[in-house]
């Protein structure tokens, strides 16, 4: 019998729901709300980000979503002290170091694992004598692959912003987008070799990983259009989404809220 493909698992990043309550500064939408319906729709994990600005998910929203998630909770943090710490005391299923830039919009690039190897070998100690397992966001490097075994991570995973980027530039039909803008500038084999070179670096990164014994995850960008390829890569054996599945669910669960509401308005 010919092997069956390994799973691929699911973590759902639910800050977007916090972005949406912090837009108002109240206590609505509250991220908790989604844990059980992502849990009855085949979801495998819950990805939160504590970013340093505490712009969405907050101390508070961390702690009970870890208390009350029937899921593993995987908590993305910044590798700052005063963090890791409180980090440690949430204690989740595991943290994802990530860098952190208060300007950026979201998270840019991988962790700079050759020039912060101190600070993420400390911030990795901490994490484990707390028994918390470790992941490494990183760019699609080999380099940056070789530096995380060095580190002692259990698992990386791989940004595929550049790959998403490049494959929004070449699909995108927003044409006021800052893809569709860049894409001007470059010629249709242009991007055709830039997408190739973004998802063969991926391809590449995850088998060398996995060929060290590192599990490997990937996130960031991927979207109902792009999510494919990355899917068929074997090596690969979960991805973290947030902004589509969120940006989704507002159309998709937009119908129901209506008639929900509507029902309540009838006299
Ligand atoms: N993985 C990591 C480490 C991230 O920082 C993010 C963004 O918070 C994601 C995955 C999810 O990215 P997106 O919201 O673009 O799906």
């Amino acid at each position: 019998m010919p092997n069956a493909k390994a799973k691929m698992t699911l973590g759902v990043n639910i800050d977007h729901i916090a972005v949406l309550r912090e837009a108002r500064k109240i206590n609505d939408p509250d991220p908790l709300m989604a844990l059980a319906i992502c849990a009855q729709s085949g979801a495998d994990q819950i990805t939160i980000h504590l970013r340093e600005d505490r712009r969405h998910i907050h101390d508070e929203d961390a702690r009970r979503i870890i208390a009350s998630s029937s899921l593993p909770v995987n908590l993305e943090c910044a590798i700052d002290p005063a963090i890791i710490e409180i980090v440690c005391g949430l204690h989740p299923h595991r943290a994802t170091l990530v860098p952190e830039k208060r300007q950026e919009v979201t998270t840019e690039g991988g962790l700079d694992v050759v020039g912060q190897f101190d600070a993420i070998s400390l911030a990795i100690n901490k994490l484990k004598e707390r028994e918390i397992e470790v992941s490494l966001f990183i760019d699609p490097t080999r380099e940056a692959i070789e530096y995380c075994e060095r580190l002692g991570t259990q698992w990386v995973e791989l940004h595929t912003g550049s790959y998403a980027n490049v494959y929004a530039m070449l699909n995108s039909a927003l044409p006021h987008s800052h893809h569709a803008i860049e894409a001007l500038r470059l010629s249709r084999s242009e991007l055709d070799d830039r997408l190739e070179q973004s998802y063969s670096d991926v391809v590449d990164a995850a088998n060398y990983a996995r060929s060290l014994g590192l599990k490997v995850a990937a996130g960031h960008g991927l979207n109902y259009q792009n999510v494919s390829p990355i899917v068929e890569i074997d090596t690969i054996e979960e991805l973290n989404i947030g902004q589509s599945i969120i940006a989704r669910s507002v159309f998709t669960g937009l119908s129901q809220a209506i008639k929900d509401m509507k029902t309540l308005c009838q006299r």
